[in-house]
């Protein structure tokens, strides 16, 4: 529908951009601030006339959401990997996925096959000493754990690449792609069956463990999602009075740019973030949660323009640390925070690239908490570029651009050996 009468036909004040980081960051957010909101105003519409159409419709999410809660329903939808492969997941748990935009397979791999890659895991490091050479965590994010960690810095094992360049693993990738736009003002964007195989580490979480978890958080970028051409061009609606048409599953624009570089970055474009589970974890043992609401986002990037908000303040977002949500900025949004149900080994819980997700807190934990981190990062201009180094890390033993360069695998005679790629594999590389 026509968002406004003032969406005229005059031509929008143009937004400067930053394709670097700016030197002087506060310098640049005052800039950028008042760019948007002249861009706005030149549209016919303010910048609290679109903050509350966003806010209506993540209310009436919100209050879906916590009157589900009240009757007990699970909050993230489920389907099982079977009907998936059968083509034939019903309506209603479609629609759920594309309104709740995070989910879980269940029997996504084989129970045993799960437990088999873990087992296989562990002796893989302890084949290669690795608990004897580890030299504590390479990056302030995932940091204070103890001697041993929590998360492995490890990405070429057998298990890691069997898993990720499995059918079911491409056709779970392909469906979730499936979900979004990915061809729109006469560009294909990506291409949703083909998955760039991006390489992630392992999370092993022991019995008994504490952890204070990780708060909430979203991973899509930080000031670069206002200040670089492609974002703009990506959030394009919420600027140029035509709020309504905002829709977390366009694509457009978004596969080709790059995020500003921090030690939190991912240089590929994922429509999911994603992990498979290779242990069984109840849902109150600190697992995962979601602010289970797409449109979410467009509240995340609009909050800092409104009038509270100092003028060189981006609601807490500054480059190289991860974009945080809490209460002090976004208390409705948080108040919809939910968590994952019951998983077993097999399962794989996904959520879309702008969501708000946290690690709840647990203490003494009960069973394992094992995963290995996967999401879909379907064929698209920008994977394809950073493939080229995962590439050469995969070849190298070296651990991939995105992440601490802590490389223990170079000198570990048992990687996954190139001649063991499948077609999955090799297409998922750029090898063929
Ligand atoms: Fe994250």
């Amino acid at each position: 529908m026509p968002a406004h009468p003032a969406l005229a036909t005059a031509p929008l004040p143009p937004l400067p951009h930053w394709e670097s980081t700016p030197a002087d960051l506060p310098g640049a957010i005052r800039e950028i601030k008042t760019a948007l909101r002249t861009r706005v105003a030149a549209s016919g519409r303010t910048v609290s006339d679109v903050f509350a159409v966003i806010e209506q419709r993540v209310r009436a999410r919100v209050a879906e959401i916590m009157a589900s809660r009240e009757r007990g329903e699970t909050i993230w939808p489920v389907i099982d990997y079977a009907d998936i492969e059968a083509g034939r997941v019903p309506a209603d748990a479609l629609a759920k996925l594309r309104r709740r935009a995070c989910l879980v397979v269940r029997g996504h791999f084989d129970h045993e096959q799960a437990l088999t890659w873990e087992r296989d895991i562990v002796e893989y490091v302890e084949s290669n000493g690795f608990f004897e050479n580890y030299r504590g965590p390479g990056d302030d994010f995932f940091g204070s754990v103890g001697s041993r960690p929590e998360i492995y810095p490890v990405y070429w094992s057998a298990a890691q690449m069997q898993a990720r360049q499995s059918t079911r693993m491409a056709r779970v990738q392909a469906f979730l792609n499936g979900q979004w736009k990915h061809e729109s003002e006469g560009v294909k964007w990506f291409d949703p069956t083909r998955d760039s195989l991006y390489p992630d580490r392992i999370r092993r979480r022991p019995p008994g463990a504490s952890s204070s978890g990780l708060g909430a958080h979203l991973d899509p970028g930080t000031l670069d999602l206002w200040m670089t051409e492609a974002c703009q061009n990506a959030f394009r609606h919420l600027f140029d009075g035509t709020v309504e048409e905002y829709d977390p599953w366009d694509a457009a624009y978004r596969t080709a740019g790059s995020q500003y570089p921090g030690t939190t970055m991912c240089s590929a474009f994922r429509t999911f973030q994603g992990w498979t589970a290779l242990s069984d974890m109840d849902h109150d043992q600190g697992v995962l949660h979601t602010v289970p609401i797409p449109e979410a986002m467009a509240c995340l990037m609009l909050r800092p323009l409104l009038a509270d908000v100092p003028e060189d303040e981006m609601c807490g977002v500054t480059v190289n640390q991860v974009f945080p949500a809490s209460d002090t900025w976004h208390p409705l949004l948080m108040q919809a925070l939910s968590g994952i149900p019951d998983v077993k080994a097999g399962d794989s819980v996904w959520w879309h690239c702008d969501m708000i997700h946290s690690v709840a807190p647990v203490e003494n934990q009960q069973g394992w908490g094992n995963v290995m981190y996967i999401p879909a990062a379907p064929w698209c201009p920008r994977n394809r570029r950073y493939a080229a180094e995962v590439r050469e890390a995969f070849r190298t033993g070296s651990s991939p651009g995105d992440f601490p360069a802590e490389h223990y695998e170079r000198t570990w005679a048992n990687r996954f050996p190139a001649g063991d790629l499948n077609a999955t594999g090799r297409r998922g590389l750029g090898l063929a």
